[in-house]
């Protein structure tokens, strides 16, 4: 195996690492940071005091990461060299390196929060600046002041800032390992095409024809456009006259691939072919792909933005900034000499592009995160002044603390409440776990922990409900249950329950068109859920099996009943005349029910009045995802909660310097009506 970077610049991380608690080291992409860091200190007795912990942002990267170094050193998965990701822990007593993402290293800080198991935490991939890594870099500070003699924080990046990050751990160490970058010749496009996977593929192709031998990565955006571009790739290299060039494999790579097709890119090409590989920007730097020599980069990226205001989600596709191109661009130059072709103009990369990517933590929905730290009850954190690397925006802190609020998991005074440690608990979004709390008391918690497990489970289960696609289902509902006209909460519980009743029978799944790995998966999220339930509810469970096929309409109204308290703060209400809804709670919006949902209307052709969703999210409009019919009587307690709701208070009567927005306004009719669905 060949020696990489880091292993060339052993001596000097050790030596740096022994006399300095904190190290930031910055490496190139494929330097070995990941991979490597993690065996030197191994090797050098680190993990004689404890366990060596290496953060990943994406779980993808932790099992692949994890089961490269397991294979290095010739361990099974599991001993050693373990990994644990939200719903899949794969460590043992023996573990003595544990890749793991940073979301799982929080969850456990709850439980010990001195991370005692651990003498070295890895924080990698700083540069991606996930929400749950910044976060854990403020908690990292305190730790090493208060383990100082016996734990080591080493932050690793790409193209971090890493004076930024320095200057935040008092003047921290930089270590930066000189990579081997072979020099990459950029190709610009004169102008933007009009479709980029139109225009990816005809690079594609180009390069197939007229080029020297060489790996292809393509930078796209999403699933589907991988999809759509892997499919017209094929028939395209397929129609190519045969011997008129070398053979051609395709290969996709995005997070929600089953694992077995995400590691086949990790295996070299066979002699006289091309592999194409088709990526989201998880191959920018969390996954090196090996033998790359050209690069196409459509310059843009699907990113996810939440609206504190609005409570509301966009998946937009978003231009890239230019420590993205680099990095893209860097993918062609790891063996040889390559080339990138930018599918953009050069004035487009020097004018138009940011300088770097907004962190996560500005844009995205807070709640989960400050229950979180309310919980680690720390005596000298205040949310609102919490030592982040670049804070969020008051309005949305003040967000988290409205929604945590609506689900009783703070009080007025904004403290934590016991119903709010409980669901801190839980691996759950605050509306989920709250859920699950309240079900506990309707005696419908086995079906709210199915709902819960299906909803987090984080695949794509029912045919057309792919994320950011507003298409009709294809199949739906001729053979799966529909909700029974509630929703999508009682479809997604109902489908299991079928399953259950054909003894979770995986040829049931592909007759009804789900993914057998997906089901079997949720099964076991679901009886982990129950597990942690069984641990932390104070009062008796009620998860008996022979309670889960009550399926009365009475049943589905104490879930509904759960669900409303649970996602207090995802309530919209009918707007008669504009056949959609307003949200509740949020400067007010007309929204519609998203086209792939199974509510209906009733005998009298009526929606209900009320509604709670999943998630809110802005496509070509503004839709609910996941949607469930509730009764105004359970709402009632939900709007006056909303009209007694004093902000200033809930932050600490600290006087919030923003305007503030997350009052109901009243809705502009006039400028919505044209949103209606006509
Ligand atoms: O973390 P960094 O980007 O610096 O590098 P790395 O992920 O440790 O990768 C070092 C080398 O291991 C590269 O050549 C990767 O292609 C290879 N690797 C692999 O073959 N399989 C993995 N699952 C991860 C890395």
């Amino acid at each position: 195996m060949a020696v990489l970077p880091i292993n060339q610049a052993e001596e000097k991380i050790i030596e740096t690492v022994e006399r300095n608690p904190v190290v930031v080291i910055i490496g190139e992409t494929g330097s070995g940071k990941s991979t490597q860091l993690s065996q030197i200190l191994h090797r050098k007795g680190y993990t004689k005091s404890g366990i060596v912990a290496v953060t990943q942002p994406r779980r993808v990267a932790a099992v692949s990461v994890a089961r490269r170094v397991a294979h290095e050193l010739d361990v099974p998965v599991g001993e050693e060299v373990g990994y644990s990701i939200r719903f899949e822990d794969r460590t043992s007593e023996r573990t003595r390196i544990k890749y793991l993402t940073d979301g799982v290293l929080l969850r456990e800080s709850l439980s010990n929060p001195e991370l005692h198991q651990y003498s070295v935490i890895i924080l990698d991939e700083a540069h991606e600046r996930s929400l749950n890594t910044d976060i854990l870099l403020g908690l990292m500070k305190r730790l090493v002041k208060m383990r100082s003699s016996n734990l080591k924080v080493l932050i690793t990046s790409a193209t971090l800032d890493g004076e930024k990050v320095s200057r935040f751990f008092s003047n921290c160490p930089i270590l930066t390992v000189p990579g081997k970058l072979f020099p990459v010749e950029i190709v610009y496009s004169r102008e933007r095409p009009t479709s980029y996977i139109e225009s990816s593929l005809k690079t594609a192709l180009d390069i197939h024809v007229r080029e020297p031998e060489g790996d292809v990565l393509i930078f796209m955006t999403g699933q589907d456009d991988i999809e759509k571009l892997v499919k017209a790739l094929e028939e395209r290299v397929q129609s190519l006259e045969e011997g008129s060039c070398m053979d051609a494999v395709i290969l996709p790579l995005h997070g929600s691939l089953p694992p077995e097709m995400q590691v086949r890119v990790f295996s070299p090409s066979p002699p006289n072919c091309r592999r194409f590989i088709v990526a989201t920007n998880i191959a920018e730097t969390s996954l090196t792909v090996d033998g790359v020599v050209y690069v196409i980069d459509s310059g843009y990226v699907k990113q996810r933005q939440y609206n504190p205001s609005s409570g509301m989600y966009s998946l937009d596709v978003v231009q890239i900034s230019r420590v993205q191109a680099n990095q893209r661009a860097g993918r062609a130059g790891r063996t040889c000499p390559g080339k990138c072709y930018r599918l953009y103009p050069s004035f487009v990369y020097r004018e138009e592009f940011p300088e770097v990517t907004v962190p996560e933590i500005q844009r995205s929905s807070l709640a989960g995160s400050v229950l979180y730290l309310k919980s680690l009850d720390l005596p000298d954190i205040d949310i609102l002044k919490f030592d982040f690397l670049d804070p969020p925006s008051r309005e949305s802190l003040e967000d988290a603390l409205k929604q945590l609020y609506l689900v009783d998991a703070i009080d007025e005074n904004g403290s934590i409440t016991d119903i709010g440690r409980t669901m801190a608990e839980l691996p759950l979004e605050p509306s989920l776990s709250r859920t699950l709390m309240e079900a506990n008391e309707f005696g419908c918690l086995s079906q709210a922990l199915t709902v819960a497990a299906m909803l987090s489970a984080e695949t794509t289960l029912l045919p057309g409900q792919s994320k950011g696609t507003e298409k009709k289902r294809k199949h739906a509902p001729s053979n799966l249950p529909d909700g029974s006209g509630w929703g999508d909460h009682i479809q997604l519980l109902q489908v299991f329950e079928n399953w259950d009743r054909m003894d979770y029978d995986p040829r049931w799944c592909k007759d009804n068109d789900l993914q057998v790995r997906g089901m079997m998966f949720i099964k076991d999220v679901r009886k982990q859920l129950s597990q942690i339930m069984q641990k932390i509810a104070k009062g008796p469970l009620d998860v008996q099996a022979n309670q889960r096929w009550k399926e009365t309409q009475q049943d589905y109204r104490s879930l509904r009943r759960a669900l409303c308290v649970g996602y207090a703060n995802q309530l919209a209400e009918r707007m008669i005349h504009h056949n959609g809804y307003r949200t509740v709670g949020y400067k007010s919006q007309l929204v519609q029910v998203h086209p792939s949902s199974v509510l209906k209307t009733d005998e009298n052709g009526m929606l209900p009045n009320y509604v709670v969703y999943h998630e809110l999210i802005a496509t070509t409009r503004p839709f609910m995802r996941s949607v469930c019919g509730v009764e105004m009587q359970w709402v009632t307690h939900i709007l006056k909660k909303l009209e007694k709701l004093d902000i200033d208070k809930l932050s600490g009567g600290i006087k919030p310097s923003n305007e503030r927005s997350n009052r109901e306004e009243p809705l502009d009719l006039q400028k919505k009506d044209s949103d209606a669905v006509k």
